[in-house]
């Protein structure tokens, strides 16, 4: 049997191509060799956007498409909504009992996320219980591997705690998951920062236009200390080159302008043309995907219905398997 593999996103906006270098891209190669599982972690994503729950509900459909779009077949990975699968919350409510407060407010990612959201002493408690919730995502389908770049590996940590110690007082019951650390690099922003942030407005977009990507290339960070065409241009840590590298499949045209670049023989200009072009021809054939499923958005509810359907079948398997190991699985 294929082993399992479960990913997730928070469905809060649009994919970018930060995303698709991230994972994305991961996942339409592993989901031949595995059985995937995608969680649209909707209730996950409520944890910090309680107060417009519509932004929640807004992105699910659009992750869809973005999903396809990037490659993923709906015939090979599994995608389910969270908040439609119960015994998930079920799930996150007996492991609970499982972790100390202390615990998982050391989680170091949480820690993080409640520095930068900047939730001071008002850290919702749904917030703070969220690597609980995850817990419960990962073993309710008994996910044997989970992808993860290295900002979730303490997720993974603190579900084989809970794992462990499940299994240490009920007996051997829920599998233990490894964290499947790729070599995702990080994509670096429009702007040269550490990486795409829909807040710093540095993201190229699976869904952008031709147009709006030839725009936010136009405008992307080069070398700051060239100044005229004639000045030699420095290639390594610019960010227009870091690009070419990722996305132009044509490594010889990519190679020519680094060398004029560096010989001062090239404006930014051409550049950039070369790279918004490289980045279109790139993107074509996730357009086409997102375009045919686009126009029918019945497709869409098949994808999400028959996803969760059968996401819901393994996690109340799980669920069963839980309360029978803790004795309570009553027969009233
Ligand atoms: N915490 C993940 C993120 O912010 C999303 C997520 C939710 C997830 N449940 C998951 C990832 C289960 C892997 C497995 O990106």
């Amino acid at each position: 049997m294929k082993k399992r593999i479960l990913t997730g996103d928070r469905p809060s906006g649009k994919l970018h191509l930060g995303h698709f270098v991230g994972s994305l891209a991961n996942r339409v190669k592993l989901q031949d060799e595995y059985d995937q599982y995608i969680l649209i972690a909707d209730v996950q994503a409520l944890t910090d956007n309680f107060e417009n729950p519509e932004k929640v509900a807004n992105s699910v459909r659009g992750l869809v498409l973005d999903y396809v779009a990037a490659g993923i077949d709906p015939a090979k990975s599994t995608i389910v909504v969270q908040s439609m699968v119960p015994s998930i919350a079920e799930l996150t409510v007996f492991y609970m009992n499982l972790v100390t407060l202390n615990r998982v407010l050391r989680n170091p990612t949480v820690k993080d996320e409640i520095k930068q959201k900047g939730f001071g002493d008002t850290v919702p408690a749904g917030f703070a219980m969220y690597p609980v919730s995850q817990a419960a995502d990962i073993t309710a389908f008994r996910a044997n591997l989970v992808p993860v770049g290295a900002d979730q590996l303490p997720m993974i940590e603190q579900t084989r705690e809970i794992v462990r110690k499940f299994n240490q007082l009920y007996g051997e019951t829920l599998v233990e998951p490894e964290a499947l650390v790729g070599e995702f690099p990080r994509l670096i922003g429009t702007d040269g920062g550490v990486k795409m942030s829909k807040s710093l407005d540095n993201c190229i977009y699976l869904s952008d236009s031709e147009e709006e990507v030839t725009r936010r290339v136009m405008g992307m960070y080069t070398d700051p200390n060239r100044v005229r065409v004639t000045d030699q241009g420095k290639v390594e840590g610019n960010p227009v080159f870091i690009y070419h590298d990722a996305f132009n499949d044509n490594k010889e045209e990519v190679a020519d302008l680094k060398k004029r670049y560096e010989e001062g023989k090239v404006g930014d200009v051409e550049v950039k043309q070369k790279l918004a072009a490289a980045i279109n021809k790139f993107l074509a054939p996730m357009r086409t995907r997102r375009k045919k499923l686009e126009s029918n958005p019945d497709e869409i509810n098949r994808i999400l219905r028959e996803g969760t359907e059968r996401g819901k079948e393994v996690a109340e398997e799980t669920l069963r398997q839980v309360k029978t190991a803790m004795k309570i699985n009553y027969q009233f």
